[in-house]
C-alpha cells in the first residue's frame, strides 16, 4: 500500500527547482497500488494531480491536492517480428534511460529523442519531439488509470489525437488519467533522421564514418548540452512556449516585414515559426529580471537563477508574450503545464 505523506516539499521534484508544498503526496509503485490509493476514502472534493519527472511544469504556489508520482519503471517485450519489437514500459521509467536501453539492445526509433527529461508516462501527453522525430511515430498504445474511478482504459495511437506537442490528454481528457504503461513499436533496422539542424555537422565533427543509432544519440546529446541548460545546475523546464503555427498567408506578410524570419513547413498550408527567434528579436534573449530570465543560448528556455518563485517566472513569461504579441501579432502559448 502506498503511503500518503502530508505537506511535502516539491522543490526537488520539479526541474525549475521551485519551492512548493503538496498538501498530500504519494508514490505508488504498481498499478494495483495506484488503484487502491485512488479508491481510499479521501476528504470530499480532494483534487488528484499527477507529477511525472517534473520537467515540464511550472508550480505557482502550494498545491492543495493529492499529488501522485507513479514509480513503476518496468519494461517487457510484448511482441516481436523480423522488423519490429513492441516494448511495454512503466509510466515511471525515466525517458532518457529508456533511450539508452534501446540503443544498447539495438532498437531504433527514439535515438533522436535522447536526453529529453521526464518520464515515459508523460511522453504521450505532449507527444514529445526533437530533431525531426516525434513520439507518435513509435507509439503503439497506452494504458491509463482514471483518477476519479480507478478504472483502467486503453488508447491506441489513432485514438490519442496526436499533434505538434499535443494529444487528447492535453485537451478533452486533460487531468483525467495517470498513464501507467506505454507500448512502443521499435525498429530493428534504423531509419536515420539526420536532416534537422546540426545533426549531420555534429556527426562530422565527431569523426563518425558509419552512422549508428548510438552515434546519432551522442550527436543529439552534444547539441542539446551545448544549447539547453542542465536543470541540475540551472532550473528550467526546456522550451517554455510552443512554436507558433501560422497560415502561409500570415507568414508571407510577416516575411515581407522581416525577410530573415525563419519558418518551417508544418501541417498543409501552415508554417511553424521558431518562438526562440520571435523572443530573441523582441530583445528578451539572455535578459534577466531578478531571479529569472530568458536563457542566453536559447531564448525559448526560461531559467530560475536560484530563488525564483513560480509567480515571478509566470510574470516574466507574460512580459515575453506581451512583447512578442505587440511586435509580431502572434500570441505565444506555454508548452509547460502551469499548476
Ligand atoms: N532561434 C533563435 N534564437 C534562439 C533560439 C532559437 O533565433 O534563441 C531560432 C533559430 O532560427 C533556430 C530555430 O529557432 O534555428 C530553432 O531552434 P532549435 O533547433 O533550438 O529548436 P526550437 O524550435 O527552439 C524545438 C523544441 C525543443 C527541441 C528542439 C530540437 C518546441 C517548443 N521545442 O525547439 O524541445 O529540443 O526543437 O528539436 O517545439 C522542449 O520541448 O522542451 C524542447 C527543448
Amino acid at each position: 500500500m502506498a503511503e500518503i505523506l502530508e505537506n511535502v516539499s516539491l522543490r526537488n521534484l520539479n526541474t525549475f527547482g521551485i519551492e512548493s508544498k503538496a498538501r498530500y503526496f504519494s508514490r505508488p509503485k504498481t498499478r494495483d497500488e495506484l488503484i487502491s490509493l485512488l479508491r481510499q476514502r479521501h476528504p470530499a472534493g480532494l483534487q488528484k494531480r499527477v507529477l511525472g519527472g517534473g520537467s515540464n511544469i511550472l508550480i505557482t504556489g502550494d498545491v492543495d491536492a493529492l499529488v501522485i508520482r507513479y514509480d513503476d519503471a518496468s519494461m517487457n517485450v510484448v511482441r516481436e517480428t523480423d522488423e519490429h519489437v513492441w516494448l511495454r514500459v512503466g509510466g515511471g521509467h525515466n525517458w532518457h534511460e529508456l533511450v539508452v536501453r534501446c540503443i544498447e539492445t539495438g532498437l531504433a526509433g527514439i535515438e533522436n529523442l535522447s536526453l529529453i527529461p521526464g518520464n515515459v508516462g508523460a511522453a504521450p501527453i505532449q507527444n514529445i519531439g526533437a530533431y525531426g522525430v516525434e513520439l507518435a511515430e513509435v507509439f503503439d498504445s497506452l494504458e491509463a488509470v482514471d483518477l476519479g474511478s480507478g478504472e483502467v482504459h486503453s488508447y491506441r495511437s489513432d485514438e490519442c489525437a496526436f499533434g505538434y506537442r499535443d494529444s487528447i490528454f492535453k485537451n478533452r481528457e486533460k487531468g483525467r488519467y495517470l498513464i501507467t504503461d506505454v507500448v512502443f513499436r521499435l525498429n530493428r533496422k534504423p531509419d536515420f533522421r539526420l536532416d534537422y539542424g546540426d545533426i549531420r555537422s555534429t556527426l562530422g565533427a565527431m569523426g563518425v564514418e558509419t552512422i549508428t543509432i548510438g552515434a546519432v544519440s551522442e550527436a543529439v546529446c552534444r547539441i542539446r548540452r551545448s544549447k539547453l541548460p542542465d536543470p541540475a545546475k540551472l532550473g528550467n523546464a526546456g522550451s517554455f512556449f510552443k512554436n507558433p503555427v501560422v497560415s502561409e498567408e500570415v507568414f508571407e506578410k510577416l516575411r515581407a516585414l522581416y525577410p530573415e524570419m525563419p519558418g518551417y513547413p508544418s501541417t498543409p498550408d501552415m508554417v511553424k515559426i521558431p518562438a526562440g527567434w520571435l523572443i530573441e528579436k523582441s530583445g528578451w534573449k539572455g535578459r534577466r529580471i531578478g531571479q529569472t530570465g530568458s536563457h542566453e543560448k536559447q531564448a525559448l528556455v526560461i531559467v530560475n537563477y536560484g530563488q525564483a518563485t513560480g509567480t515571478e517566472i509566470l510574470d516574466l513569461s507574460a512580459g515575453i508574450v506581451a512583447d512578442v504579441s505587440s511586435n509580431f501579432g502572434i500570441t505565444l502559448v506555454p508548452e509547460v503545464n502551469i499548476w
